[in-house]
């Protein structure tokens, strides 16, 4: 008698590094009068790990309100939900957040979406073996840039899991086209996703700027980012951690503030920083509850639930494509 080996997750990697695009987008931010660097860049491997480290400060409340309500709401939001789905998880990880939904979701398949592949290998094939019959799929795919899934996803109705306020990291105008790009790869489905909504300045800034310096940082390792990616010589301790609530946009914004005036320079190109410039490295977009209802509703999804913690400062939304 024979028996079947183990089943064993898949992986398919569709996002290739264009390192001299790289160096072109950072080149051309880093000049900019106003200098900026896109978010993603905050995520090497030591940010990815120092980003952990913020979802455990006691300032830091979104990702513990928000497992709090999908514990407390489970089960009506998975009333609501197509059963033996199969759920994409966006910006998956180390994959704990969607694992926490197998119970209630009952999926017939779990996709794993990240930048890389090689981020998703140990923690798929840990709940692989947690979860022995679940089919599982690890996709490598710079999902901002677009949300084309590929073939293996399979042809069923998909719930599109995207976690964390993580879309509080566009601006609307960003998160509308990447709404849209979500309702289509939904297949009749839907998107569940967490929101931060707006909340008092006073619990906002801290989370950005807690007492030990975690995410202080956090935003400082970008620059040894940037001088592994683009070949600069940022120095680390030139630079003060600046994040506050900018109420008029509703949003946190974080910068990195020269400390005196300095010049960066790195391959074919060199920028001056007067002392107290910026360079602007983040925004966390705060919603109100209507306001990211309206943008689901004009990113053409039809029905819209919305559960909320009991302070109101944090909401999971299900949206039907
Ligand atoms: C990943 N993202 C939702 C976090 C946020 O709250 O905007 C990133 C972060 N930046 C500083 N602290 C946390």
């Amino acid at each position: 008698m024979s028996i079947a080996p183990p089943r064993q997750p898949r992986f398919v990697q569709l996002h290739r590094e264009d390192r001299a695009a790289v160096r072109q987008e950072l080149a051309a931010g880093l000049l900019a009068p106003a200098a900026r660097t896109s978010a993603k860049y905050l995520y090497d491997p030591l940010g990815s790990r120092l980003f952990d480290a913020i979802t455990e400060l006691p300032e830091y409340y979104p990702t513990r309100t928000e497992a709090a309500l999908l514990h407390r709401h489970g089960p009506a939001i998975a009333r609501r939900l197509p059963k033996g789905a199969t759920l994409v998880d966006l910006g998956a990880g180390n994959c704990e957040k969607a694992a926490r939904l197998f119970g209630l979701l009952q999926p017939a398949r779990y996709v794993a979406v990240d930048i890389s592949v090689e981020y998703l290998h140990t923690a798929l094939e840990c709940l692989q073996r947690q979860y022995p019959v679940l089919d599982m799929l690890g996709v490598g795919l710079d999902f901002s840039s677009s949300l084309e899934l590929p073939p293996e996803v399979g042809e069923g109705t998909r719930v599109l899991f995207y976690p964390g306020s993580s879309i509080g990291n566009f601006t609307p105008e960003e998160a509308l086209p990447f709404l849209r790009q979500a309702r289509a790869a939904a297949q009749g489905g839907g998107l569940l996703i967490g929101v931060d909504l707006v909340k008092p300045r006073a619990v906002l800034e801290p989370a950005y700027d807690d007492a030990l310096g975690v995410t202080a940082a956090f935003n400082k390792n970008l620059l040894l980012h940037l001088n592994r990616l683009l070949g600069s010589d940022f120095a680390v301790h030139d630079w003060q951690h600046v994040a506050f609530y900018n109420e008029s946009a509703s949003r946190i914004e974080m910068h990195l503030q020269a400390a005196r005036t300095l010049s960066v320079r790195w391959p074919g190109a060199e920028r001056r920083f007067e002392r107290g410039e910026r360079i602007h490295t983040e925004i966390s977009c705060k919603y109100q509850l209507g306001d990211f209802q309206s943008l689901l509703a004009a990113a053409g999804f039809t029905q819209i639930d919305a559960w909320t913690d009991e302070r109101g400062w944090f909401a999971m939304y299900w949206a039907q494509a």
